[in-house]
């Protein structure tokens, strides 16, 4: 709804993703790579090995950069592109979990206290200390994931937080627990391909051994009990997502969520046996490799997701499209259908507030940045081109068109057409002549 981010070729859901993309890295490594480094750095005093320890803060240094530094820009990134790309989306979530959100930054804080006094405490206080505080820290970095998942599940399968509005109702949904575990497993497999990738420098022969056969087992067990919780949350899909997946679901995507998972298991389990094969060069193609079957889960979550935002209510075009007396919440639909949208929306520029003849093309284009293009370009070229794909539909007068927006509900991941008979004929008109000469 406008204000609208008009991002040519991406659309602004697909920026927002880019950033989300390049932030899974490093913030999922920061849940997870502290417990590998407390366990060896406890395995380091107890048997007194300092060449262990040698890892153990070329590990932590690592983190702090890659993680902390990269971690928490790209975390404020998302923040500032899906404030534009979906203000309205944002608030409906703010409204419901600011007090998630805050106890999650709770958590967060004492992370980045954590990491800093962790990494430059070494040898500055005593043994056990120093221990606490990685313990403290791997325990508040997990937290911030299990809070966390409590609202991005939400926002797939809200459950009976659409009856009741309550908290808990939609945190603890019908996707959390298989989720949290998937993401908690998938977890150790990339601090395990991270610390072999770190382990790899070591210049101890013995305790490059001792590192990579750990991180090897940690990463098979993680990639084996990933599948495991992976065929979970597949099955505690409900139905009406199952229908989405299905029509959306390329093969491709499929094999990307598999075999590259495949890959990373048999690379970890080479390891445990053979931890002294390992090489800088497959230990960064295990991440890339890692990080491609992380991309295609995620991916597949946001598909499914489809035409909602918040799913049972908003959808991708910040429409709201049922009631929720819950949350004093009302319709769109049939508001927008009376008075049309182009007079009802906020912000639609003057001159496109009520149709005429003049202004018949221009609406048609705002009705089409307003309904379509949070999923769609309007260019030619792009994600899912709105001229290519109506032009796919072969139907080139208006009426036709006017057909297509009617039968828009049967598709089980677009939204249906919103406003008034008029609207939809100017819409319909916009996307013949977009579809015939690219405008
Ligand atoms: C929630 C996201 C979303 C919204 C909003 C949305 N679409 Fe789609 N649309 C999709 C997806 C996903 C596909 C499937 C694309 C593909 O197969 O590559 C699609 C496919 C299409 C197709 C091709 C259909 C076919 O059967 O081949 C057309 C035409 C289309 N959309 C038009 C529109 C128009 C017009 C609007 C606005 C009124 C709109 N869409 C709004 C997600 C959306």
């Amino acid at each position: 709804m406008y204000p609208v981010w008009e991002v040519p070729y991406l659309t602004a859901g697909g920026v927002l993703a880019l950033i989300a993309t390049f932030h899974m890295l490093p913030s999922h490594l920061a849940t997870s790579a502290m417990w590998l480094s407390v366990y060896l750095e406890g395995k380091a005093y107890r048997e007194e090995r300092p060449e262990l320890l040698e890892f153990v803060k070329k590990y932590s240094k690592f983190l702090l950069v890659f993680s902390y530094v990269f971690g928490s820009l790209s975390g404020v990134g998302i923040w500032f592109s899906a404030t534009v790309a979906a203000p309205r989306g944002i608030s409906g979530l703010i409204h419901n979990y600011v007090w998630g959100w805050a106890t999650e930054w709770v958590f967060f804080l004492i992370e980045v206290a954590g990491i800093f006094l962790y990494t430059y405490s070494f040898d500055k206080v005593d043994r056990r200390t120093h221990l606490t505080v990685g313990w403290v820290f791997a325990a508040a970095s997990w937290t911030t994931m299990v809070v966390i998942v409590g609202i991005l599940t939400f926002m797939l399968t809200p459950g009976r937080w659409l009856a009741t509005g309550g908290f808990f109702d939609g945190f603890f949904n019908q996707t959390y627990w298989p989720q949290l575990l998937l993401r908690t497993t998938a977890m150790f497999a990339l601090a395990a391909a991270f610390a072999v990738l770190v382990a790899a420098r070591l210049k101890d022969e013995r305790a490059r051994a001792e590192v990579v056969r750990a991180a090897g087992v940690t990463g098979l067990a993680g990639t084996l009990l990933g599948a495991a919780c992976f065929a979970w949350y597949h099955a505690s899909l409900p139905a009406a997502l199952h229908d989405v997946l299905d029509a959306l679901l390329t093969p491709a995507l499929g094999r990307w969520m598999l075999y590259p998972a495949l890959a990373v298991g048999l690379y970890f389990a080479v390891l445990a046996f053979k931890p002294l094969r390992v090489g800088t060069a497959a230990a960064l193609g295990a991440i890339v490799v890692l990080f491609a079957s992380v991309f295609a889960l995620e991916r597949a979550r946001e598909l499914i997701r489809k035409p909602y935002l918040m799913p049972g209510m908003m959808y991708s075009n910040q429409i709201i499209g049922a009631d929720l007396p819950a949350k004093g919440v009302g319709s769109d639909a049939g508001r927008f259908a009376r008075t049309g949208i182009l007079a009802a929306a906020p912000f639609v520029p003057e001159g496109l507030r009520t149709l005429g003849d003049s202004n018949r093309a221009e609406a048609g284009r705002m009705l089409a940045l307003l309904e379509c293009s949070a999923c769609h370009t309007l260019q030619e070229r792009g994600l899912r081109p709105l001229p290519r794909l109506v032009r796919g539909l072969g139907m080139d007068d208006p009426a036709a068109m006017t057909g297509f927006l009617d039968a828009l509900e049967g598709y089980p991941y677009m939204p249906p057409f919103v406003g008034n008979q008029a609207e939809k004929e100017a819409l319909a008109a916009y996307l013949v002549a977009l579809a015939r000469n690219g405008r």
